[in-house]
This record gives C-alpha cells, structure tokens and sequence, in this order.
C-alpha cells in the first residue's frame, strides 16, 4: 500500500506541473502536426509527455511507462503507468478551453489508481481503489437522475469519423433524440470525470485508447457509475466501445445503442 500512497502523492505534483507546462503553451504558437486527416499532435502533447516521462524515470526507474505519442518504455517490475499527455488535441490547437491530462496507474495489470486534471478550471480528479472518486480532494459521486429523458450525455467521434462505415451519427441521433441533452466536448476523459461527479448523467464513445479511459474509468467506478461495452458486457481498456453512466440510467442507454 505504501507503494501506492508513494505514486500518488508523486503523480498529483507531477500532474500539476505538466497542467502549467501545457497553460505555457495554450493560445501560443504551436507547432501542429497530421498523425492522421483529423488527428493532430502539437509540440505542447510531446512537451507534457517527455516531462511526464522523465519524473517517472527519475524517481520509480524499474516502472513502466506507456504514453500516447513515443510508446512504451518497458519495466522491471509490477507497475505501469498509462499517459495521455494532452486529452483534447484539436480543443487544444483551436484554443478552446476544454483539454486534460490522463495518468493511471496499473499493479499486476489492473489500474490502481486514476489522475485526470483540467489545468484550465485547476480541477484535479482523482481515483483510488477502494478508496472512492475525489475531485481537488473532496469526495465526488455520480448524479442521481433515473430518466434518460431527463439526462445530459456526452460523446465523442472517433478520427475515422470521414470514412468509417459505422453507424457514428446514427447513434448521436438516437440520443438526441431520446435525451435531454447530448454535448460533444472534446476530451473523453474529462468526459467521463463529468460523469463521475454529475455534470453529465451518461458517456458512450467508439474507438478511444487505454491512454483516453484507464484514469477515468477507474475515477468512475469508485464514484458510484458503471463502465461497460455497448451491450453492458465488461469492458476493457482496449476495447472498441465504452458506454459510461450513473447506473441509472444505463440500461435505457443499452437500448437505445442496441437500436
Ligand atoms: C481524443 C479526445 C476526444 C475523443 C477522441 C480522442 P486526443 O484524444 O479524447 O474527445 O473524441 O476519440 O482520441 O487525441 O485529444 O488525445
Ligand atoms: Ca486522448
Ligand atoms: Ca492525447
């Protein structure tokens, strides 16, 4: 356990840092390059990642490290962390304020620990096994609405959102049309902090990456909210689908994903 309480008093100042390593960027000239038509990375994610990296390296040399945008640097022992070094890119390099920083910590392969933090609004999401879901330390849970007519959801488009032959939209028409709100806001594991502390009621999204989910999924559950596939199987941080909620309202989501 100890073990554990060393990484997480280390990772909430690391994280902090990388959020004003990123605020020294933001609204600044980037350097913006194409990993994919839509799917961009700017000197300000490697910037994050590389400082990321280097703590971890310097002060738990035998852990492993998994970021987004240079891979993995391999381990010699039980832990491994999941980087996303900037979550909201393209908000990001359209100075739209609404992007995050995603660490997780893995024991033996399961997640043990979730940081998410919004250097913009200086909200700092936190999970701990067993210990439950924290926003800037204070204990957060989901919201308590039972209707889907009465929720708020938010999703996200995956970068093949051009050419795939998914039924993308269909979906988002769905909800729409059968929920009170539905947004579309740019960084999938702020997202789903949301929906840990109740500003959105539910979350579904294809196609996102362990770096985009591990931290927040973990923030989720022990917020009280479920975490499953589209069909309410288990999920799996590298899986294709995630659908997340208040538990309430989860199965009507079911339904409608299940068309
Ligand atoms: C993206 C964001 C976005 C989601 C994309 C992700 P990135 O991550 O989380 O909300 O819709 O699928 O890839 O590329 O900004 O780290
Ligand atoms: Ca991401
Ligand atoms: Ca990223």
């Amino acid at each position: 356990m100890k073990d554990i309480k060393d990484r997480e008093i280390f990772s909430e100042r690391i994280i902090l840092e990388a959020g004003k390593l990123l605020l020294e960027f933001f609204e600044e000239n980037l350097k913006i390059e194409k990993k994919g038509e839509i799917d961009l990375v700017t000197d300000a994610d490697f910037a994050s990642e590389k400082f990321l990296k280097e703590e971890i390296g310097k002060k738990f040399p035998e852990d492993g490290v998994l970021g987004e945008e240079r891979g993995e640097i391999n381990g010699n022992n039980e832990y491994l962390w999941i980087i996303d070094p900037l979550d909201g890119t393209v908000n990001f390099s359209h100075a739209y304020p609404f992007f995050s920083i995603s660490i997780a910590l893995q024991k033996h392969g399961d997640v043990v620990m979730g940081l998410v933090y919004d250097p913009i609004r200086n909200e700092l999401f936190k999970g701990i096994k067993g210990e439950g879901g924290f926003l800037n330390g204070k204990r957060i849970k989901v919201s308590g609405i039972g209707r889907l007519i009465d929720s708020m959801l938010a999703t996200g488009f995956p970068y093949d959102i051009h050419e795939s032959k998914d039924d993308t939209l269909e979906l988002f028409v769905r909800f729409v049309k059968s929920a009170q709100a539905v947004r579309r806001d740019g960084s999938a594991a702020l997202d789903i902090c949301y929906v840990a502390m109740g500003r959105f009621d539910g979350f579904w999204e294809r196609r996102l990456k362990p770096w985009d989910t591990a931290a927040a999924k973990l923030i989720l559950e022990e917020s009280g909210g479920i975490v499953s596939d589209f069909s309410g199987g288990k999920y799996s941080i590298f899986g294709d689908e995630i659908l997340c909620s208040n538990g309430k309202i989860h199965s009507e989501m079911i339904k409608i994903l299940k068309g």
